[in-house]
């Protein structure tokens, strides 16, 4: 709840937000899961443009599923889920791609936890570190890969076949799940079997941005003011009010974990801590004085679901939601605004030069966050929660009258448009689009972001 402890996998944490609060948002949300996250399908959800010509695909994704960001104490529920998504680590050298002798190509890390250590009655059980990747984030996020290539390389043939690695544009941030996620992601969108012969010809980079200036996610490390605001959303009536509806929860929910008067761990809903298990089909978890007390699908579900709350409220609720959207998402909206206008104004000289185009494809793998804040300045105000391995996916379009439009999915379907966009995201209009999130840019960081 403190802001100091809204570490990347705290903030990456939470929930399952109730699928559409506002009644038109129900519907399209109808099949909201917090543990699975829903992507367009060819011939079935999707549909290009009719008549229109794609020019870019910017797809932001949620890691897959994952353990829980902390060990609540007596936390011994057996996490035996994460053998998988070690085994994919390649290697390639940064400066000429090639595999030196000096490299081991293939690796597999191995997470251990056993009694020789005299720390582990401390730890959970099983073989997964904190906030990682699970086997079966391993597979959804292969998925997405899967399912996106069948819309934009087998349907629309917008990406070559075989891997082209200049096509694509690769950022996930320096957590190593949102890594293993990119990872996983590109070996569904191109199978080794799609990838060219000779290392040379086949390497893909994984950019990432240091910690402490990463852009992906809010940063209050960063920005001295955010950091305020923040702190000071804890102290408004929207938050006191949120915290004093969820107080019966979260004694409940506590109280079956005994951390009731555990300092730290007691004054929030610990639900990251819990829905871990819940998406995996674990033990929920019984209280250890009473054991005929335990938590219930609903109480998890719905502890995750609130917690969610202090992350996306403080963008969307109190006089200072523009100014916090401005400082937390205005850097990546920079950066995903300015590779759009790259990529269209490469248009026209290439119409002249017939000149290489400027990242058609990019993915970032990032968190919860990442995708909720940008949501918050696009979209309606009640999206839900990003769940594991969701996607939000901008799209390009040239139609057939000549004019550049922007798309954008999530959940698999069009976002309904914040109404101060003046657009719908079936078809905005580019400029319309560009200049509303450039709106969100800081002008000048270092005078915005000053206490
Ligand atoms: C739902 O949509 C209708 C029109 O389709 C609109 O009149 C109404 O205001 C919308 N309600 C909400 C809560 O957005
Ligand atoms: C948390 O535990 C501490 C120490 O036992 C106690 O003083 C505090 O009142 C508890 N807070 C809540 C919200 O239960």
């Amino acid at each position: 709840m403190h802001f100091l402890k809204i570490s990347l996998a705290v903030v990456a944490v939470l929930a399952a937000q109730v699928a559409g609060q506002s009644s038109n948002s129900t519907n399209i949300y109808a099949n909201y899961n917090y543990c699975q996250g829903i992507s367009p399908i060819a011939h079935k959800t999707y549909a290009p443009i009719k008549g229109a010509k794609l020019h870019k695909v910017q797809v932001m994704m949620r890691h897959g599923d994952r353990t829980p960001s902390y060990v609540l104490p007596g936390d011994h529920t057996d996490y035996d889920i994460c053998s998988q998504p070690a085994e994919f680590n390649f290697m390639a050298n940064n400066q000429n791609s090639k595999i030196a002798s000096t490299q081991s190509p293939f690796l597999r890390s191995n997470i251990l936890v056993s009694d020789e250590n005299l720390f582990a009655p401390t730890y959970w059980r099983g073989n997964c570190e904190v906030g990682q990747l699970t086997n079966k984030g391993s597979q959804q996020t292969k998925e997405v890969g899967q399912t996106l290539r069948a819309i934009y390389v087998d349907e629309l043939k917008f990406l070559s076949s075989t891997l082209d690695p200049d096509d694509l544009y690769v950022r996930n941030t320096y957590v190593w799940r949102t890594k293993e996620s990119a990872e996983r992601f590109l070996d569904g969108f191109y199978p080794l079997k799609h990838r060219p012969h000779g290392v040379d010809a086949s390497v893909i980079t994984l950019n990432t941005y240091p910690q402490s200036i990463e852009t992906l996610i809010m940063n209050p490390g960063a920005c001295e003011r955010l950091a305020i605001l923040y702190e000071g959303f804890f102290k408004t009536p929207t938050y006191l009010n949120y915290y004093k509806s969820n107080y019966a929860l979260m004694t409940k929910v506590n109280t079956i974990l005994g951390v009731t008067n555990v300092p730290t761990y007691n004054t929030t809903m610990n639900g990251d801590a819990v829905m871990p298990r819940y998406c995996n089909k674990l033990p929920l978890g019984c209280s250890t004085t009473d054991p005929s007390q335990c938590l219930t699908a609903q109480e998890v579900v719905q502890a995750m679901t609130e917690s969610t709350f202090m992350y996306s409220a403080v963008l969307r609720y109190e006089s200072t939601a523009e100014e916090v959207k401005r400082l937390s998402v205005g850097p990546f909206l920079k950066t995903l605004s300015s590779s759009i206008r790259a990529t269209t104004s490469a248009l026209t000289k290439k119409q002249r030069h017939g000149t290489k185009r400027v990242r058609p494809f990019e993915l970032y793998s990032a968190h919860d966050q990442s995708l909720d804040q940008v949501l918050s300045v696009i979209a309606e105000k009640l999206t839900p929660w990003p769940a594991y391995a969701s996607t939000v996916i901008f799209e390009t379009w040239e139609t057939a009258a000549k004019k550049l439009v922007i798309r954008v999915l999530y959940e698999g379907k069009v976002v309904p448009a914040n109404p101060n966009l003046k657009c719908t995201l079936d078809a905005c209009p580019l400029d319309v689009f560009l200049d509303f999130v450039e709106s969100y840019v800081p002008t000048d960081i270092t005078a915005e972001c000053s206490a």
